[in-house]
């Protein structure tokens, strides 16, 4: 039977959540996918981009705690980042940003130093009270969570406000991708839809709810450099937007 602290603990994290889903402020959205490597990190610095550009603001945090990638988009990972703050090594108010101009536009980008290289275990709880604090300082937050079913991917798809399924156009990770929202469904998670990337030529995927495709295009990894004026917009670019748009309505 459970003590009264276990139910006390319990009851304390219920309140957490559910005030953290009550609050007002920004609103934030999970990107998950079933396989590694679709481009859900691309993807939640192109949206990040897309939504700064039509005048909101806009944080994109490394919730990708082992194996973070954001850093090497900012060029630049700060002293006191996420993880850190996770694990107990910084408050709060310390985790630092890093200032990236898309355009004409900034956003902030909050990199992860990984769990790997800090050698500590991340206390999960602290999450809800991050996002709660980010929701008072942003319009929209995107978050690069980690492949596959854990609970390090679980747990901030369950305290998020919309979720888009990421899967590259192809059959292992489409199937993953669809085991994935079927998951979520059970939890009584309802995905927005799913992103396509890496499509070429003709999309290969018949899926329900495809919200975006993107074409596969070596430019996409020159972020944030394609977003500047100078360079000649390629069609990709379109896609964001887009989605940006359909984020704004659904979200
Ligand atoms: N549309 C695209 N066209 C060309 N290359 C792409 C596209 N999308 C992503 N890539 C490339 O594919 C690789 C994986 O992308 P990315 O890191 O965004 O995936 P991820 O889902 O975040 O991976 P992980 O699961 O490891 O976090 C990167 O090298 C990226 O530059
Ligand atoms: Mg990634």
């Amino acid at each position: 039977m459970m003590s009264i602290d276990e139910l006390l603990n319990k009851l304390r994290k219920i309140i957490i959540t559910y005030e953290l889903l009550r609050s007002p402020g920004g609103r934030t959205i999970a990107l998950p996918s079933g396989k590694g490597g679709v481009g859900k990190t691309l993807v939640t610095l192109h949206l990040s981009a897309a939504l700064s550009l039509q005048g909101f603001s806009v944080a994109a945090l490394d919730f990708n705690f082992a194996l973070p990638n954001l850093q090497f988009y900012a060029k630049e990972l700060p002293s006191t980042t996420i993880t850190h703050y996770l694990c107990g090594l910084c408050d709060l108010d310390d985790i630092e940003y890093v200032k990236v101009k898309v355009g004409y536009s900034y956003i902030h980008v909050y990199p992860s130093k990984s769990i790997v290289d800090l050698e500590r275990k991340i206390d999960l709880e602290k999450l809800p009270n991050l996002l709660k604090n980010v929701k008072t300082r942003y319009d929209y937050i995107v978050l690069d969570l980690s492949p596959g079913i854990s609970k390090y991917s679980m747990y901030p798809i369950m305290l998020a406000d919309c979720v888009f399924v990421v899967t590259a156009d192809e059959k292992a990770s489409y199937l993953d991708a669809t085991k994935l929202s079927k998951i979520l469904e059970v939890n009584g998670i309802y995905i927005k839809g799913y992103i396509v990337n890496k499509v070429e030529k003709k999309v290969r995927v018949n899926l329900d709810k495809v919200v975006c495709k993107i074409p596969f295009d070596q430019k996409i990894r020159n972020f944030p450099e394609v977003w500047s004026k100078k360079i000649l917009k390629p069609n990709f670019l379109k896609c964001f937007v887009e989605l940006a748009e359909l984020v704004v309505q659904v979200c």
